[in-house]
């Protein structure tokens, strides 16, 4: 789908959608349709339940007096809870209701709303940025889908009173989409294909916008002694990898850059301690934490942000098989800390066990970030509407906090403490790497801190938010990328140089 700005107008084909707000109140373009139409929204109105509430739809077929397809109302609520969001989910909505119905064009009017919390410009950008990003399909497995199932929408022109201002407003936006959209299909994708290896390679086409990326494959990393990662690998025929993607955007490139880590597992069995079948298949999903580095590393480069900013991601496949490690083996981490592993399932702080540390030794950063979909448990805690959040700095988890919100990313701060590090104490060696069934997302939390030292850090724990079952505003059920706007939006507001 091609996106195009232009100056507000009542279309001659394809369909036209425009903002309602509460209380039946038409917005510009929506009042010349009525009138056209010799009142036909206002009965339409008021022959159904529309009201012009966020998140209502109406649609009217042919109206006469027009010569557009459809028109299609959303309503936006009050005017004065217009936000960044509110404008991306009616660029949502609106995509959701004309993509499917025999149109290739629409209009979208981004009409500027007197009383909105935004001014017309950003409306119209956000409004594109939420219409993009709910265009995603990955589809390229479905061979035999109808033409008639498929998506008919080609072009969507966003209508602005300043179609140039809301185009250059967007250009940042697209380039965060683009990564957003990486990460869905890396995520997406199954574990058959994206491999360690295969995973490494999408990395590296970043190069192409500029970002370094090194990628050590497991000769290197036996060097530098990362036992751990390792061992989580040495069960798959799949080669471990560690990519290091580097976006140098300051002035001084020198500068210690903020640091993103993501657990990449390209398919979690659980190993020997084996998950059982039912759902097993969610488990390709489990380097969600690793795409949403590599797609943020992409906005990052893409949008050309003026920050230094390393994404390290550590990739392996966790199997079953004779070659695999054992509930009870310990492993030496290349902090030099050992591990007892009881349980070979809580594999994930084992990946991250070595590439914190790693990136903690070589790029001496200001702030370590880390996301993994990491414990089941914190899905019993926040279910799907929040990521957990740990963090061994108030400033940083405060940054992560009001990022998340400001992207409609939501992440809860979970406690840290002495009595927890406890449960992951271990008989035989330095700890284990499970603490028994009680904070289960907080023991693991714990067993992170330990190899991060004294760098502010931050971990986020996105099981519950990586995939979603259903549909939502600005997001086709699926992959999310859930953390890709958030570290984006970090970044701008606490890293970049302005
Ligand atoms: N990848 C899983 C966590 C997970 C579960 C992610 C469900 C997404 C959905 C992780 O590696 C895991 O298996 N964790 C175990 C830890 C346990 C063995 C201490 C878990 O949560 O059961
Ligand atoms: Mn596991
Ligand atoms: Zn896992």
């Amino acid at each position: 789908m091609k996106i195009a700005f232009a100056k507000p107008q009542v279309p001659t084909e394809g369909a036209i959608v425009a903002a309602v707000l509460e209380g039946r109140t038409l917005s510009p373009t929506a009042r010349a349709l009525d009138e056209r139409s010799g009142g036909a929204l206002t009965r339409a109105m008021a022959a159904s339940r529309f009201e012009g509430k966020k998140d209502q739809t109406l649609t009217l077929l042919a109206p006469s007096g027009l010569e557009v397809s459809r028109v299609v109302l959303v309503g936006l609520g009050k005017a004065e809870s217009v936000d960044d969001l509110a404008a991306q989910a009616f660029g949502g909505a609106a995509v959701a209701q004309v993509m499917g119905n025999g149109d290739t064009q629409a209009l979208l009017a981004a009409d500027d709303l007197p009383g909105a919390g935004l001014d017309g410009t950003a409306f119209a950008a956000q409004a594109a940025f939420g219409a993009r990003l709910r265009a995603f399909r990955f589809d390229k497995y479905l061979t035999r889908e109808k033409k008639e199932d498929k998506p008919s929408l080609k072009k969507l022109t966003v209508a602005a009173a300043d179609p140039q201002a809301a185009k250059a407003a967007f250009a940042s936006l697209d380039k965060v989409a683009d990564g957003v959209f990486l990460t869905r299909a890396v995520v997406s994708e199954p574990a058959n294909v994206i491999t360690p290896e295969a995973l490494a390679e999408e990395a590296r086409k970043l190069a192409e916008i500029g970002v370094d990326v090194e990628v050590l494959g497991e000769k290197q990393m036996r060097k530098l002694g990362m036992g751990a990662l390792l061992g989580v690998g040495q069960g798959s025929e799949r080669e471990s990898q560690l990519v290091v993607m580097r976006w140098m955007g300051a002035k001084d490139q020198e500068a210690p850059p903020l640091a993103l880590v993501g657990k990449g597992v390209t398919f979690d069995s659980g190993g020997i301690s084996i998950k059982p079948g039912a759902g097993m298949e969610d488990m390709k999903w489990d380097m969600a934490g690793a795409g949403a580095v590599i797609g943020a590393m992409k906005a990052l480069a893409g949008r050309q942000a003026a920050a230094n900013v390393v994404g390290v991601v550590g990739l392996v496949e966790n199997m079953p098989s004779g070659s695999a490690q054992r509930p009870g083996d310990v492993v030496i981490s290349m902090s030099g800390q050992t591990i007892e592993v009881i349980n070979t399932d809580a594999e994930g702080r084992l990946v991250l066990a070595d590439a914190l540390h790693y990136t903690r030794d070589r790029f001496k950063p200001v702030a370590i970030i880390d996301l993994a979909t990491l414990t089941g448990a914190i899905i019993i805690s926040l279910g799907n509407e929040y990521a957990g959040l740990f963090a061994n700095d108030d400033g940083l988890a405060d940054g992560i906090a009001a990022a998340g919100k400001a992207v409609g990313e939501g992440v809860w701060r979970m406690p840290l403490g002495d009595a927890y590090d406890k449960q992951i104490k271990s008989d035989i060696a330095d700890m284990k790497n499970v603490g028994g069934r009680e904070a289960g997302s907080i023991t693991a939390a714990q067993f992170l801190k330990r190899f991060v030292g004294d760098v502010p850090w931050a971990h986020i724990d996105i099981a519950g938010m990586a995939w979603s079952k259903k549909d939502a505003a600005t997001c086709p059920k699926g992959a999310t990328a859930f953390g890709v706007r958030l570290l984006d939006r970090l970044v701008a507001d606490r890293y970049e140089e302005k």
